[in-house]
This record gives structure tokens, C-alpha cells and sequence, in this order.
């Protein structure tokens, strides 16, 4: 028989660095140069054949980044069981925030067990070498070590550039706690 999980997962970071992308990218398939900021949060589904005896339902919600400013994430967060916290390569502003977007996450939700939620850091735009990432970000091995991430990924949205590899690395993650 077989069994379905279905996982609340969030993704967050500030505005502009990708989320939404990321989210298209992974369920759709599809990239577009074209910004529109979210608002508020938006939803996606993906179903996962995990393995012989699970599908997993991956409930992805794409918080805007303005909502870091706003007193709604108390609300989205509820049950999250995951989450993708995401910073833009050419903007040292965004990875500034993730130990925001960060704390945040860990001062609002927590697993039953009372251990934070399984969180990756995302290094998003990384296509963008050539026209400079930001010379000032640290090693993100030991950064995202330090800060309690279960897994980093320089990922790019616009190549498809290990967006499932950080997804898979994620709900591995969430999967392994019981
Ligand atoms: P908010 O909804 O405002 O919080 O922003 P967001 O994080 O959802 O950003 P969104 O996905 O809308 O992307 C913002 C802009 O960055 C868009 O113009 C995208 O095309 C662009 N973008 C997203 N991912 C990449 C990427 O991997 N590489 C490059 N070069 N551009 C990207
Ligand atoms: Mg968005």
C-alpha cells in the first residue's frame, strides 16, 4: 500500500531574489525575465513519487518579500515542515536578510519534536559571474554550518541550476525526521 506525506514548505528571502522563479522553474518548467513582485503569499503543488511506497504532495508556498516588513508570517508559517530560504548573488542586501528571514522562521515555527524546521540556503542568480556576484559574501559551507542549515546551493532559476537538487536535498531532510 502506499502511503502520502504532505509537506508544507516554505520559501523565503527578500524581494526580487528569485522565490517565485524557483517555484515556476521546479513545478513549470518555465523562466521569465519578467518581474512581478507577489503579494502576499502565492501556493504550487508538486507530487513526488519518493519511493516505492510513498508519493509525497510538496505544498510550496511562495511568501512575498515584502511580507518580511508585515505581521502576516506568524500565519503562513503554521505548520511548515521545511523551508528554502533564498538570498540574490549580486545583492549583498539579500544575503544581509537570510539570518533575518531566518530568525524569523525559528522564533514562529518549530517541528513537534521542538527542533527548528529543516532549512537550505540558497545562493540564487549564480548565471550572473560575469556581470559580478558580490565579492563580499563569505563561504557559504561553513556560513550555512554555522547558522544551523541542513544543505547550501548556489542555484540559478533562469539556467536551471540545481533548483532540484536543493529541493531534493530539502524534503530528504524533512523525510529523515519521523
Ligand atoms: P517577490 O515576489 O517580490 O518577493 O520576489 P521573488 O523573490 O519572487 O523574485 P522573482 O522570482 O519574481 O524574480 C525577480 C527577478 O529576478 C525577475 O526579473 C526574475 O526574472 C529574476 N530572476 C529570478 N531568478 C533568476 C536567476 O536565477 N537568474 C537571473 N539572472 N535572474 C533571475
Ligand atoms: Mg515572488
Amino acid at each position: 500500500m502506499q502511503r502520502e506525506r504532505l509537506l508544507k514548505v516554505l520559501v523565503i528571502g527578500d524581494l526580487g531574489v528569485g522565490k517565485t522563479s524557483i517555484i515556476k522553474r521546479y513545478v513549470h518548467q518555465v523562466y521569465s525575465q519578467h518581474y512581478r513582485a507577489t503579494i502576499g503569499v502565492d501556493f504550487a503543488l508538486k507530487v513526488l513519487n519518493w519511493d516505492h511506497k510513498t508519493v509525497v504532495r510538496l505544498q510550496l508556498w511562495d511568501i512575498a518579500g515584502q511580507e518580511r516588513y508585515g505581521n502576516m508570517t506568524r500565519v503562513y508559517y503554521r505548520e511548515a515542515v521545511g523551508a528554502l530560504v533564498v538570498f540574490d548573488m549580486t545583492r549583498l542586501s539579500t544575503f544581509q536578510a537570510i539570518l533575518k528571514w531566518k530568525g524569523d522562521l525559528d522564533s514562529k515555527v518549530a517541528l513537534s519534536n521542538g527542533r527548528s524546521v529543516p532549512a537550505v540556503l540558497l545562493a540564487n542568480k549564480c548565471d550572473q559571474w560575469q556581470l559580478g556576484l558580490c565579492p563580499k559574501l563569505p563561504k557559504l559551507e561553513s556560513f550555512s554550518r554555522e547558522y544551523g542549515f541542513v544543505g547550501w546551493y548556489e542555484t540559478s532559476a533562469k539556467d536551471n541550476t540545481n533548483i532540484d537538487a536543493a529541493i531534493t536535498c530539502l524534503v530528504k531532510s524533512i523525510m529523515s525526521v519521523e
